[in-house]
């Protein structure tokens, strides 16, 4: 097989640093794509000390000369990326390389309303949602009367079926005790919206299939991880979309036998944000230093994130699930300074333990982590750019995990900036 199509997917909880992984790989890649979520993502791309911060659109579009496309499996909120569109361009970015595959699905404004009066009307049982409306997106599209991007270039159709919505929509936000929508409005309103992306909607299923048939370097950029994949994650507290390398071909119209290479992004530790099991969560003062030195706040909420050692239980999973072909592995400089370093390797539950993560995990006190622990190292490993230069406990904590893990840790990242890689194999 071409080694052209290379899949980038957050092996955890998200926020393991992919935005700025694929910034680094994106300038060789002919095509980015997204292929799932929405605006929930939160890509950091940090380009000489100026920070870009990604919500929709693909982090490839900082870097890459080729074409960025937001695939069939993405929910997109048209606002959301006019303004983003509009910020970059603002800032010199030309991006008339962007497109949207007509099969995307829209969010709409009731949806959002719908996400937020949900999950206010939830209380105690809340998933924790972005409240960007994601979720009430793909429930439209499974029930099938989602509109799509491509419904935005047949008024007629896009009246029929805003028509229908509406109407649903205004019944449920009145049950909520909500405000409505009105039909002309929202009309007139994506009409013009339409105007303003039309150009960019294409059939990506062509275009991308065609430029893997050319050879060219296609990267699918995963947002979210698989942690909260909706089958395969910590259910409920998930996404509503297929963040899992599987993703990719339900989200782009790419068959798995396209896929080269398949990229697990790793971070050093592990950080969750919002609610759900999370058993090598640290409330103590080793997570305070992790989420301090590792500035472990939301990109887009700004709410602290909840961090733990590493789990190598959730490292097998990803192997599996995702088929990893490499691990890139990220902030391990947060991790200096650590006198020891401890790993989970297994769960423990009922006298029961478990290598593999199990299907129904709820958060227990009868839930015994088992943990490998490890020497830490106090030098500074932010400059250092050959692997051979590392501390020999670092080395040795980048080899264990591999061994454990029976995958190679290909690239390693040592600091927020663009140059701060080591890379081996
Ligand atoms: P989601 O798709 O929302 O999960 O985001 P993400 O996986 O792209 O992660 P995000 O960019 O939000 O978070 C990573 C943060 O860590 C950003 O602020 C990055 O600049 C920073 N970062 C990335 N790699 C490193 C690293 O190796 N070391 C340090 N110290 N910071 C890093």
């Amino acid at each position: 097989m071409e080694n052209n199509t290379f899949v980038i997917v957050g092996t955890q909880w998200g926020d393991e640093g992919k935005g700025k992984i694929i910034d680094v790989l994106s300038p060789k890649a002919d095509y980015v794509v997204r292929f799932q979520g929405g605006n929930n993502a939160g890509h950091t791309v940090v380009v000489n000390d100026e920070k870009f911060i990604l919500h929709l659109l693909p982090s490839g579009i900082i870097n890459s000369a080729g074409k960025c496309i937001i695939g069939a499996g993405v929910v997109v909120d048209i606002e959301v990326l006019l303004t983003e569109i509009d910020e970059l361009e603002k800032r010199g970015k030309n991006l008339d390389n962007l497109f949207i595959d007509e099969r995307a699905h829209i969010i709409m404004p009731y949806h959002i309303e719908i996400d937020k009066a949900k999950e206010e009307a939830m209380g105690e049982n809340k998933i924790g949602t972005t409240q960007r409306g994601i979720g009430p997106c793909y429930i439209d599209k499974i029930a099938r009367n989602g509109i799509r991007i491509g419904d935005l270039l047949d008024p007629e159709r896009f009246r029929d079926k805003l028509t229908w919505n509406v109407k649903e929509k205004n019944d449920m936000l009145t049950r909520y005790g909500k405000g409505t929508f009105d039909l002309e409005e929202l009309y007139e309103k994506f009409m013009k919206l339409a105007e303003k992306i039309k150009f960019r909607i294409i059939d990506a299923v062509v275009e991308i299939n065609e430029g893997i048939e050319d050879r060219k370097v296609v990267l699918f950029e995963g947002a979210q991880a698989l942690m909260l994949d909706i089958d395969y994650g910590t259910y409920p507290y998930v996404t509503s979309s297929s963040p899992t390398s599987g993703g990719v071909t339900v989200g782009t119209g790419v068959a798995p036998t396209k896929i080269s290479r398949v990229l697990g992004v790793m971070k050093a530790y592990t950080t969750r944000v919002g609610e759900g099991p999370f058993p090598t969560e640290l409330e103590n003062e080793d997570g305070e230093t992790l989420r301090k030195v590792g500035h472990e706040f939301g990109a887009t909420t700004g709410r602290p994130r909840r961090c733990g050692w590493l789990d190598l239980v959730i490292g097998k999973y990803a192997v599996l699930i995702d088929g990893l072909t490499d691990i890139v592995l990220t902030k391990l400089d947060v991790l200096t300074g650590f006198e020891k370093i401890k790993v989970a390797v297994g769960y423990e539950i009922d006298g029961k333990v478990y290598h593999s993560y199990p299907g129904n995990l709820r958060k227990s006190k009868d839930l015994k982590i088992i943990y490998d622990e490890l020497d830490g190292w106090k030098e500074d490993i932010t400059q250092i750019k050959n692997y051979e230069d590392l501390p020999e406990n670092c080395k040795k904590y980048i080899e264990y995990i591999e061994k454990k893990l029976k995958c190679k840790i290909s690239m390693i990242s040592v600091g927020p900036e663009r140059s701060q890689n080591i890379y081996r194999y």
